[in-house]
């Protein structure tokens, strides 16, 4: 059974950090699998472009010290999760996945729930999140599936995506058993609104932040989407220093509970993402990056 490489033999040390309140440790950086629409629409029909690339990605990303997967059981790539992992020793994962929006009721989600067990090909999954809230108001049907999922040793933890602050409360005073120990929300430099209200109340309440598009689905891994005299700055105190990797830094330094899954097919771009835990932005520098990207 292989380990995850901690700081033994990798050129950084990839810290571990406590996920909300649950008492797990995992990366402070993930790896996201889903890839666009049409990917995913076609993945429906079985055809997936370059799966084994994909497969590939993710699994170096494993060998890197990543601990947090995340997909979904619409995204098409639950399957290629479990073909990554392959070989590695399972209780040192945290695998997340996600109930789309058709199977919120009480039956539905539990029969999601079992079928994404079976691409994933395993006995639990880490993180079960709810991908969006509802449209059709039934929210408690939803819970009341994932709490029994958790009972019977099917789930380890809840989570949401995409809920907004009060969607969050409703959730969190329907709950009987179990917290919601996460939300998953869109959250970057480029869109930081969720500064104003749902960071501040996950970090007050004990949970974890998963953030996607933190790359803003590529566009701040470009050295123009920074001012150049920033970017001097920066590359004198940190040389070498990639666009991509001040995006993700900023995440993860301005905040204690947030985990971003930037997505990448390409092994080399999963590299540098997760050599952003290098560096470690001082408080100026978060400042001044908050003052160029306003909320
Ligand atoms: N809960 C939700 O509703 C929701 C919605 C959207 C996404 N998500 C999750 O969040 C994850 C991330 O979102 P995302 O994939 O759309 O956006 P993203 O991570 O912000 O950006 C991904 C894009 O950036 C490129 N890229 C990544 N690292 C790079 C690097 N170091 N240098 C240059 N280009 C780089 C990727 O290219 P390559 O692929 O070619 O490497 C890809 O085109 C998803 O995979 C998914 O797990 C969740």
């Amino acid at each position: 059974m292989m380990k995850i490489k901690m700081e033994d033999s990798l050129s950084y040390r990839m810290e571990l950090r406590e996920f909300g309140k649950t008492g797990e440790k995992v990366s402070r950086i993930g790896v996201g699998t889903y890839y666009d629409v049409g990917w995913m629409f076609l993945a429906r029909f079985g055809k997936r472009s370059d799966p084994e690339g994909k497969v590939r990605a993710i699994r170096t990303a494993v060998e890197n010290g990543v601990t947090l997967i995340d997909t979904a059981e619409v995204y098409g790539s639950e399957d290629l999760v479990a073909r990554a992992i392959e070989g590695f020793d399972r209780s040192s994962l945290f695998i997340a996945t996600k109930v789309w929006i058709t199977h919120m009721s009480y039956d539905s989600a539990i029969k999601a729930c079992r079928r994404s067990l079976k691409r994933l090909n395993m006995k639990y999954i880490d993180l079960y999140q709810i991908h969006f809230p509802s449209p059709v108001g039934n929210m408690e049907g939803t819970l009341r599936a994932m709490e029994k999922l958790v009972d019977d040793g099917l789930v380890r933890y809840i989570g949401v995506s995409n809920f907004n602050l009060r969607q969050l409360k409703d959730a969190l005073g329907l709950m009987k058993k179990y917290d919601i120990v996460s939300n998953q929300i869109h959250y970057s430099l480029k869109h930081r609104i969720p500064e104003r209200d749902i960071i501040p109340f996950a970090e007050k309440n004990g949970m974890a932040i998963l953030s996607w598009y933190p790359l803003e689905h590529g566009d701040l891994v470009r050295d123009d989407a920074y001012p150049s005299d920033l970017l001097t700055d920066l590359r004198k105190r940190y040389p070498g220093i990639r666009a991509s990797q001040i995006a993700l830094s900023y995440l993860m330094e301005a905040n204690s509970n947030v985990f971003p899954i930037p997505r990448a097919s390409n092994p080399d771009h999963v590299i540098e993402n997760i050599e952003s835990v290098k560096y470690t932005l001082s408080e100026d520098e978060i400042n001044r990056l908050k003052q160029i990207f306003s909320t």
